[in-house]
């Protein structure tokens, strides 16, 4: 059944660049003989700034002037127990807070020095520079290459169909999931298994050329064969993109992350380099929390 498929693509949005996404390529970190694997966080300039952040659902307060910086080109990890806030700040970083009624968001949150929520930011330009992938794979009810296609559509990213289509091949390559696809496009995106949902799902992201991946838990309704790969992929997209991800799993941040911050009732309690966090934390809240004894 073809379909006629809406001729023309959106107008991009005024002094929208869509290109130049990839490959200036990351500083070298690594030198021979080092002792310290993980790169310094010093060599990654600050992609989002957060100062003084307050957030309000009605009058119960769920993060406290919570201070951050998160490095660019880098994984952070939100680690802390339930209902400590970690989705509440990752929600405030593409401003999704805004479609919770009764959520309130107050002090300063900047991407690459500019403030997400003056009033002359675009919310939907700014959603598809800080894309997200939520815990369970919401693939939309379409085909696998409209999935990756939609976005880079209505957002004018694409010039026409070869150009869609290149974007929707490259996307689903980065999130390494082409292969297993490439020949049922048409098909139905959530007639994927789940862990390939997951990637269909971080490969609507990327399609869009953003600059920041936010994962909630992207792990947490997946076996362990497809958390490993979506792990791999996490690790491969980070020479790219700037990548936040909540995880429960200790093994799981210390796997994928170079940064981690701690999250305890609304508050961040440290936030340093993954190994130093995991092998000397300076709070006793962090300890516990890695420990096992709460959460
Ligand atoms: N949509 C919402 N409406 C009201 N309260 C919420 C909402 N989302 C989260 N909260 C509350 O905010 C606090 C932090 O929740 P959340 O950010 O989901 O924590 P985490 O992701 O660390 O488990 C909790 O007390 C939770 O009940
Ligand atoms: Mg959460």
């Amino acid at each position: 059944m073809s379909n006629p498929d809406m001729a023309e693509p959106i107008t991009p949005p005024a002094g929208h660049v869509a290109e130049e996404a990839a490959d200036d390529s990351v500083a070298p970190v690594a030198t021979v003989g080092e002792t310290d694997p993980a790169p310094a966080a010093d060599s990654h300039p600050v992609k989002i700034r957060s100062r003084n952040v307050d957030v309000f659902y009605g009058d119960k307060q769920a993060l406290f002037d919570l201070g951050i910086d998160i490095r660019a080109r880098m994984v952070t990890a939100l680690i802390g127990p339930s209902g400590c806030g970690k989705s509440t700040y990752i929600r405030c970083l593409n401003r999704m807070n805004d479609t919770i009624e009764i959520a309130r968001v107050s002090g300063l949150i900047e991407l690459d020095g500019q403030d997400i929520y003056s009033p002359d930011i675009d919310v939907v330009e700014l959603r598809a520079r800080v894309g997200i992938v939520f815990q369970k794979p919401n693939p939309f009810p379409k085909s696998i290459f409209e999935n990756v296609a939609y976005g880079p559509r209505i957002h004018g990213l694409a010039a026409g169909k070869t150009d869609l289509e290149e974007i929707v091949v490259t996307s689903l390559t980065r999130a390494g999931l082409f292969e297993e696809v490439k020949d049922r496009l048409e098909d139905p995106g959530t007639g994927l298994s789940g862990g390939q949902q997951q990637r269909l799902c971080i490969a609507r992201a990327i399609a869009v050329s953003p600059e920041v991946i936010l994962m909630d838990e992207p792990c947490s309704a997946l076996d362990p064969i497809a958390t490993a790969r979506v792990e791999e992929l996490i690790d491969d997209l980070r020479k790219n993109y700037t990548i936040v991800i909540v995880t429960h799993s200790m093994q799981q941040a210390a796997r994928v992350s170079q940064r981690t911050a701690m999250f305890h009732l609304g508050y961040l309690v440290e936030e340093g380099q993954t190994d130093a966090i995991f092998t000397n934390p300076t709070d006793k809240r962090t300890r516990d929390y890695i420990t096992g004894r709460y959460g």
